[in-house]
């Protein structure tokens, strides 16, 4: 009897032990394979982290190291836009930009460029203009400055800040706006014939929410993407105040259920649930696939432009706050890629001939989801209509751009739509599709028809 009771007793102890050690050992493995950057932890999912940078501040010793250490994707805070590039029609000045570049691309960073066209931040001879001659001066700037950074950009804000506040949904008035509702399509058009690798981005505030102003940008990118006007991406500034919308990773999902990318653009939270709040961005930031990267508006609370108001992730003598660990934390919880595995795959037609075409597949692979970019190119005649043929054995198609399909899953055929379907001799044009589950095994296959 008291033997047994004995052992009996010793068996939950023998566990409690066990439990603990366990625990210990999982904690230190935890703690062992965390990143201790931003940069760093962002990249494990293939995301970055950036930060705003001033070229006054490149001086500062302080702002540099943390700079160099943190972050690995910049934006000029100030240096890339309109006022700053064209100070005069048609004369352009880049020292400033380009430091802000040279430093991030010599720190191995990559740059964001911000930004091309806005309604603020104008040079004065600019603001003087309207009609058609504003908007020959507005595309040649985007084409002057997107072909000076060519190739050095990951993504511009080609457009910023162009919808109205409050529940219109509709475009706020400008001088850009006065040239015609085309203009921020004309701007797109523009940015891409001058830096095709660069992806472009629409960006505003105060569309972190499902609201009228984040809806009306919503469907004019699903307009954009409907009639093949290039836009790969939407910024949410997030200038905030104490906490995200509670739908903020709802209206991140919903652009990116469009075929864009989102990014965070220009993230700083003010007020005492600052922490609680950057966590909670950060968080839905990295359970949204095409949530490709997060940047704050600044370094230090004194960097910041909110004066006052200290919504940033260091001190002003350069000291992580408790917001830095509620950011790194949940960067470190990881989050589905956007894109673990990108592969192209070419393949002929059966007739590459006169009338004929090839297809050409761009994918980006996630776990548990894809979106396809598909190229069909003419042979040595026009195209007055195509077909492409897919097979999709593991995966189901949830949306799709710039072409009909015959259904969503197995063998696919898609062809064109009224306006893409003329493709001149030795052209090209492109649709797309996002799905989920997997897209290996899609070889599209392209006829005339
Ligand atoms: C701000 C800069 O931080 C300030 O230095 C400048 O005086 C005004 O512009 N939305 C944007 C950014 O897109 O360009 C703005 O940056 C902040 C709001």
């Amino acid at each position: 009897m008291k033997l047994t009771s004995r052992s009996v007793s010793l068996v939950p102890i023998v566990s409690t032990v066990a439990t603990v050690a366990l625990g210990a050992s999982l904690l230190l493995a935890a703690n062992a394979n965390a990143a201790t950057t931003l940069g760093a932890a962002a990249a494990q999912s293939g995301r970055y982290f950036g930060t705003a940078v001033a070229a006054g501040k490149l001086g500062d010793q302080t702002y540099v190291n943390i700079l160099n250490a943190e972050f690995n994707m910049v934006t000029a805070e100030n240096e890339m836009k309109w006022d700053a590039t064209e100070p005069n029609r048609g004369q352009f000045t880049y020292s400033n930009g380009d430091r802000i570049l040279n430093q991030a691309i010599g720190n191995g960073k990559r740059v964001r460029g911000h930004a091309l066209l806005w309604h603020q931040q104008q040079p004065g001879w600019a603001q003087g203009l309207g009609g058609s001659d504003l908007r020959q001066a507005a595309l040649n700037h985007v084409t002057q400055v997107a072909t000076h950074y060519k190739g050095k950009i990951y993504a511009w804000d080609v457009v910023n800040e162009a919808f109205a506040d409050g529940g219109s949904g509709g475009r706020r008035d400008s001088n850009l706006q006065r040239t015609g509702n085309d203009w921020i399509e004309a701007a797109f058009r523009a940015a891409r014939a001058a830096d095709p690798a660069a992806k472009l981005c629409y960006n505003d505030y105060n569309t972190d929410g499902i609201n009228a102003k984040s809806t009306g940008i919503y469907n004019m990118v699903r307009d954009f993407k409907s009639r093949g006007v290039p836009i790969d991406c939407v910024g949410l500034q997030s200038h905030l105040s104490n906490n995200a919308p509670s739908d903020y990773q709802a209206n991140i999902q919903r652009f990116a259920d469009l075929g864009v990318d989102v990014q965070i653009t220009e993230l700083d939270i003010s007020g005492s649930n600052q922490a609680n709040a950057y966590g909670a961005v950060t968080r839905a930031c990295m359970a949204v696939p095409r949530c490709t990267g997060i940047t704050t508006w600044g370094i230090r609370d004194t960097d910041s432009w909110r004066t006052g108001e200290n919504p940033l992730l260091f001190t002003g003598s350069g000291a992580k706050k408790p917001a830095y660990t509620a950011v790194l934390d949940a960067l470190n919880a990881g989050g589905p890629g956007p894109t673990t595995t990108t592969t192209t795959t070419t393949t002929t037609t059966n007739n590459p001939g006169p009338g004929g075409c090839t297809a050409s597949v761009s994918l980006n692979e996630w776990n548990g989801g894809f979106v396809a970019n598909i190229k069909v190119t003419a042979g040595s005649s026009a195209l007055t209509g195509w077909r492409v043929a897919t097979t999709l054995s593991n995966g189901t198609v949830t949306n799709a751009w710039s072409a009909g399909r015959s259904g969503n899953s197995g063998a696919i055929t898609w062809s064109n739509v009224d306006y893409n379907g003329s493709v001149p001799a030795g052209g090209s044009t492109e649709f797309g599709f996002q799905g989920t589950g997997s897209a290996s095994g899609l070889t599209p296959t392209c006829s005339a028809s």
